[in-house]
């Protein structure tokens, strides 16, 4: 009962942060360890994927998918994290969100309704290629909408454009350790723009 119920958990865990689908990229990948990269390399590399994954993500008609690369950059490059599958993150604040995410705050958040984060990934795989990961995306709606969830909509597009599928609570059990900061975990330090 309890292998199951892990083997579900990891199954799960994989089918949303493993690789998905492939892309033959003509990309120079430096390695199959992403926190290995140089700064220059993972530029270079983003550099190299950031057309083909605009278009994979809008390919379809997520709203969102069309419009965060016209919105503000959080971070000065792609970083890996090791959350969200040790891909390299890199995340958009749209016109709503940006003034009060960019101060990276730590006590006392509460983002404005409205608010809209995007979040692009890149999966480095064990053979040292690069997979377009998906777009994940945080809303803030009105006060009250999703009280489980601080009032955070989780969703996500794939790289065919097509919407995710997960559980709310997925994303949140590991967002609300995030206290004070309403949820966001944000870039980071070192790459975070500061203005
Ligand atoms: C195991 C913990 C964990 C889980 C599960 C998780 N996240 Fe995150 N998430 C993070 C961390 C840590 C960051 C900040 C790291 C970074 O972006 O460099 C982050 C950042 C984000 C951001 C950028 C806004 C912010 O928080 O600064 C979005 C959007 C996001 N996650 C969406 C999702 C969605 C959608 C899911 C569910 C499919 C999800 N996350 C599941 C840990 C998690």
């Amino acid at each position: 009962m309890i292998r199951s119920s892990l083997t579900a958990a990891i199954g799960f865990t994989a089918l949303i942060f493993g690789p998905t689908t492939a892309h033959a990229q003509d990309c120079d990948v430096p390695g199959a360890d992403p926190w290995e990269f140089t700064e220059e390399q993972v530029t270079d590399l983003y550099a190299c994927m950031e057309d083909a994954m605009q278009q994979a993500y809008s390919s379809g008609d997520n709203e969102t998918a069309s419009a965060y690369r016209d919105w503000t950059a959080t971070s000065t490059r792609p970083a890996v994290a090791g959350a969200h599958g040790e891909r390299f993150l890199y995340t958009f604040a749209n016109d709503v969100a940006a003034e009060q995410y960019l101060r990276f705050a730590e006590n006392g958040v509460t983002m404005p309704v409205g608010s809209i984060l995007a979040k692009e990934s890149l999966k480095i795989t064990a053979k040292g290629e690069v997979r377009i990961g998906p777009l994940f995306i945080m809303t803030k709606g009105d006060p009250g909408t999703a009280p489980e969830t601080a009032d955070w909509v989780y969703s996500g597009v794939q790289p065919n454009g097509q919407p995710m599928k997960f559980k709310q609570s997925f994303c949140h059990d590991c967002h609300a350790a995030f206290e004070g900061q309403d949820a966001l975990g944000y870039p980071l330090p070192e790459v975070r723009v500061t203005n």
